[in-house]
C-alpha cells in the first residue's frame, strides 16, 4: 500500500470558485479517489490562500477586517466544493496558527542556512492609496517585448521583470502614476540552490518533460535572481519575527499552507505529522495550473530542501480552461461560478466532461457546450445509465441469478481492462479511462439489444432467462460504475444502493467478481439527460450577474479621458472594414532616419519573401533596437506613398495620443506573420 499526500493549489480567498478552478480541483479529486479505490492511503489536502494585498484591499473597500472577509469566502468555497463532489481530507487556511508555526520553522531554516539577505528595494508606491504596489496592482508596457497592459511582474510573452522596469506604469488601485520609493526587503538567495534544482527538475520524473525543458531553457541556464520574500506594512499576512514591520510575502506562506493544513489534520486526528512530510516512504503530489509553475518547481523545492522536508514526488501541471476556444469572459457569460453551475446542472456532467478531456499533459482544455451536451448524453446517459435503466426494472422482482451466466466473454473483457484503467488514472490520462470504460458499455448495450429482455417480461417460462440477461447487464454496468466511481462518485453511491451494496466497500478488486444471488432494489432515476435549456439558463444567469457587477467596470479605474479627447468616428459598414487588409507582421529591420525628427524606417515581414517598407512616426516612443523581432499589426494594402526618404508601403497600427504616448499593437502569442486580422 502506498502512502500518498496530494494537494491542489490553494485558491485565493478573494473570490468565488469558478469553472476554471474546477479543472484543477475536479482532476485532483478524481486522482485521489482513484488512489483510494486502489487501496492506497491517500490524503487530499487543501486550504484557502488568505494573505496578500488583494485581500487587504478588498476588505478595506468592503469596510471590514480581512479576517471577516476570508471567513465568508471560506464558507462559500466549502459550499462550492461540496456541490461539485470535491472531497478534501482537510481544508485549512494559510491564516492559521498551524501555518504560522510551519512558517516560523521554515524561516528559521532559511536563516540558519545563511540564505536570507536584506536589500533596499525601490518600489512603486501609490501615493493616493498610501501603499506600495504589489506586482498585480501595476500594469504597463512589457520592457522586453513592448506589449501593453501587462502585469507588473510578468508578461504574456513569458518575460518576468520588476515592476520598476515596466514602461509607463499605472496603479490599478487609483489609476494614478505611482512614484518610486525605497524600502528594506528580505531576499532569499535561491541561486545557491541552483545545482540542486537543476538535478531535481531534470531527473527523477518529478515534472512533465515539457515543464522540465521549459525550466532548463528559461531559468536554470543562468543565475537565479534573489527572491524578494518580504513586504512592508501595510500588508495582510504574518509579520516576520526578526524583521518587525515587515511581512512574509504571500507566496512564502501559501505553499507552506500545504504543510500547515496537514499539521491541522494531524492535530485533529492524532496522526503522526512526520509520517506525512518527513518520511521518504510517503509520496507527495501537487496539482497546479501552469501559471504557478515557477513557484512550485523552483522556490518550493528549494524551501523544502533547506528545511529538511520531503520533496514532491511529482508536480502535475495542467493547462488553462478556455470556453468555446476563448478565455472565460464575464460579458459572454462564460465566467461561470461553481455555485451558478451547480444551481442549474449536475456536477457529474462537468466532472465527466473534464475527465474525458484530461490527458495528463499541460495543454489547455476547451469547454465547448455543444460538445459537452453531446458527450454527456451519449456516454453517460445513452451508454452507461441506459444499461441499468433497461435491466434494473425487470431485475427488481427477480433478484440476480445465483450463478454467473454465459455471456460470451463480456465480463471477462471488462475485468481485463483493470490494469490499463488503473494505469491511465495514475498518469492523469482520464480521457483514456473514459474510452476504456465506454468500450465495455458498447459491448454490453449491444448484448442487451440482441437479448431484448423487454420481450421476455410477460412470459412466465422465460423468467430465468430474463434474470440471467439482467444479471449480465447489471454486472457489466456495475463494473463500469466502479471503474468510473472516482469521476462519478454520486452515481456510484446510487448504483450501490440499487444493487444493495455499499459503495464504501468497493475497491478496484470489486470488478473482478460478479455480484450474484442478491436482491435488486427498486429502480430510481439515476441521471437526467443534460438539458440544453438549463445550460442556457446558466449562461444567462452568469451574464446577468456580471452585468450588475459594479466591480467590473471600475476594477482598473480606466479613465474616460481618451474617449472624451477623441470621440468615436462615424459609423462604418463591415464592407468598409473589409477593404482594409490588416495583417500580422514582424519587424525585421528598424533604423533611424537621420533627417527625420519623428520617423523610424522599418522593414516588415509578412512571412516568406514578402516584405513591406514602412516609415513610422514612432521615434519618440521606441528605440529601433527594441523593435526588431517583435510582431505588430500593419495595414498591408495601403496605396504606396513616395516620401522624401523613400517609398512607404504600409502603416503599423498604434494607439495613444502621440509623442511619447504611442503604443504599438501586438497580437497574442501564437499569431504568425501574414495572418489577416478580421
Ligand atoms: N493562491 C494561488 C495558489 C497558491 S498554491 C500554494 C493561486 N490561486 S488561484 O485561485 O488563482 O488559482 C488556484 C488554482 O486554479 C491554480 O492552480 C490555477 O492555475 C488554477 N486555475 C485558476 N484559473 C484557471 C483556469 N481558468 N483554468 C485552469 N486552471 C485555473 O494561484
Ligand atoms: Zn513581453
Amino acid at each position: 500500500m502506498r502512502k500518498i499526500l496530494v494537494t491542489s493549489a490553494l485558491p485565493y480567498a478573494n473570490g468565488p470558485i469558478h469553472i476554471g478552478h474546477l479543472v484543477e480541483y475536479i482532476q485532483t479529486d478524481i486522482w485521489v479517489r482513484a488512489q483510494k479505490l486502489r487501496g492506497n492511503r491517500c490524503l487530499y489536502i487543501c486550504a484557502d490562500d488568505t494573505h496578500g494585498t488583494a485581500i487587504m484591499i478588498r476588505a478595506a473597500a468592503e469596510n471590514r477586517a480581512p479576517e471577516a472577509l476570508i471567513a465568508d469566502v471560506r464558507e462559500q468555497h466549502l459550499t462550492d466544493f461540496e456541490a461539485m463532489d470535491i472531497r478534501f481530507d482537510n481544508y485549512g487556511s494559510t491564516n492559521s496558527p498551524q501555518n504560522h508555526q510551519m512558517c516560523l520553522e521554515i524561516w528559521a531554516a532559511l536563516r540558519e542556512a545563511g540564505l536570507v539577505h536584506e536589500k533596499t528595494v525601490t518600489q512603486l508606491y501609490d501615493t493616493q492609496v498610501g501603499t506600495f504596489l504589489a506586482d498585480r496592482f501595476v500594469r504597463g508596457t512589457c520592457p522586453k517585448c513592448g506589449k501593453t497592459d501587462q502585469y507588473g511582474d510578468s508578461c504574456e510573452c513569458g518575460a518576468t521583470y520588476s515592476p520598476v522596469d515596466l514602461i509607463q506604469p499605472v496603479s490599478t488601485l487609483s489609476g494614478t502614476t505611482p512614484e518610486l520609493r525605497d524600502a528594506k526587503h528580505l531576499f532569499v538567495e535561491i541561486e545557491r540552490l541552483r545545482p540542486f534544482l537543476t538535478e531535481w527538475t531534470q531527473t527523477g520524473n518529478h515534472l512533465q518533460p515539457e515543464i522540465a525543458n521549459y525550466l532548463a531553457g528559461h531559468f536554470l541556464g543562468e543565475p537565479l535572481r534573489d527572491w524578494d520574500i518580504s513586504r512592508p506594512a501595510p500588508y495582510f499576512g504574518f509579520e516576520i519575527p526578526d524583521s518587525p514591520g515587515n511581512y512574509w510575502y504571500v507566496w512564502f506562506d501559501a505553499p507552506i499552507g500545504y504543510i500547515g493544513s496537514t499539521l491541522d489534520f494531524c492535530q485533529k486526528t492524532g496522526e503522526n505529522f512526520d509520517s506525512w512530510w518527513k518520511s521518504p516512504e510517503t509520496e507527495i503530489h501537487h496539482f497546479i495550473g501552469k501559471d504557478i509553475t515557477y513557484f512550485h518547481t523552483l522556490f518550493w523545492p528549494a524551501m523544502l530542501k533547506t528545511a529538511g522536508f520531503q520533496l514532491p514526488t511529482k508536480v502535475h501541471i495542467h493547462g488553462f480552461l478556455t470556453v468555446d476556444g476563448e478565455k472565460m469572459s464575464k460579458s459572454k457569460g462564460t465566467f461561470i461560478k461553481a455555485a451558478t453551475y451547480a444551481k442549474h446542472l449536475d456536477a457529474a456532467y462537468l466532472r465527466y466532461y473534464y475527465a474525458s478531456k484530461l490527458t495528463g499533459r499541460v495543454d489547455d482544455l476547451d469547454l465547448n457546450f455543444t460538445d459537452m451536451v453531446q458527450k454527456v448524453n451519449a456516454d453517460l446517459v445513452g451508454n452507461l445509465v441506459n444499461l441499468a435503466s433497461r435491466s434494473a426494472k425487470f431485475a427488481h422482482p427477480l433478484g440476480l441469478s445465483a450463478e454467473y451466466p454465459e455471456d460470451g466473454g463480456l465480463f471477462e473483457f471488462g475485468k481485463n481492462q483493470a490494469d490499463a484503467i488503473a494505469e491511465a488514472y495514475e498518469n492523469g490520462d482520464f480521457a483514456r479511462v473514459c474510452r476504456l470504460v465506454m468500450a465495455i458499455g458498447d459491448k454490453a448495450n449491444k448484448f442487451i439489444e440482441e437479448s431484448a429482455p423487454w420481450t421476455l417480461k410477460k412470459d412466465p417460462e422465460k423468467q430465468s432467462r430474463l434474470r440471467d440477461i439482467c444479471t449480465i447487464a447489471l454486472n457489466l454496468y456495475r463494473q463500469m460504475v466502479i471503474y468510473l466511481s472516482p469521476i462519478l462518485p454520486r452515481l456510484a453511491q446510487q448504483t450501490a444502493e440499487l444493487l444493495d451494496e455499499s459503495a464504501e466497500n468497493w475497491t478496484f478488486q470489486s470488478v473482478q467478481t460478479p455480484l450474484l444471488g442478491t436482491k435488486v432494489n427498486e429502480f430510481k432515476h439515476l441521471m437526467q439527460r443534460m438539458d440544453t435549456k438549463k445550460m442556457e439558463a446558466m449562461i444567462e444567469e452568469t451574464a446577468a450577474e456580471n452585468g450588475t457587477n459594479e466591480e467590473t467596470p471600475c476594477e482598473w479605474n480606466d479613465s474616460s479621458e481618451p474617449l472624451e479627447n477623441e470621440p468615436l468616428a462615424e459609423e462604418c459598414t463591415i464592407d468598409d472594414f473589409g477593404k482594409i487588409d490588416l495583417r500580422v507582421a514582424r519587424i525585421v529591420m528598424a533604423e533611424h532616419v537621420p533627417e527625420a525628427k519623428k520617423l523610424l524606417h522599418l522593414t516588415l515581414s509578412l512571412g516568406g519573401e514578402k516584405t513591406l517598407n514602412v516609415f513610422a512616426g514612432i521615434k519618440a516612443a521606441y528605440n529601433p533596437e527594441d523593435l526588431v523581432g517583435r510582431l505588430v499589426i500593419c495595414v498591408a494594402n495601403l496605396k504606396p506613398r513616395q516620401m522624401k526618404f523613400g517609398l512607404s508601403e504600409g502603416m503599423i497600427c498604434a494607439a495613444g495620443a502621440g509623442g511619447k504616448e504611442i503604443f504599438l499593437l501586438s497580437p497574442d502569442d501564437g499569431a504568425k506573420p501574414g495572418f489577416r486580422v478580421h
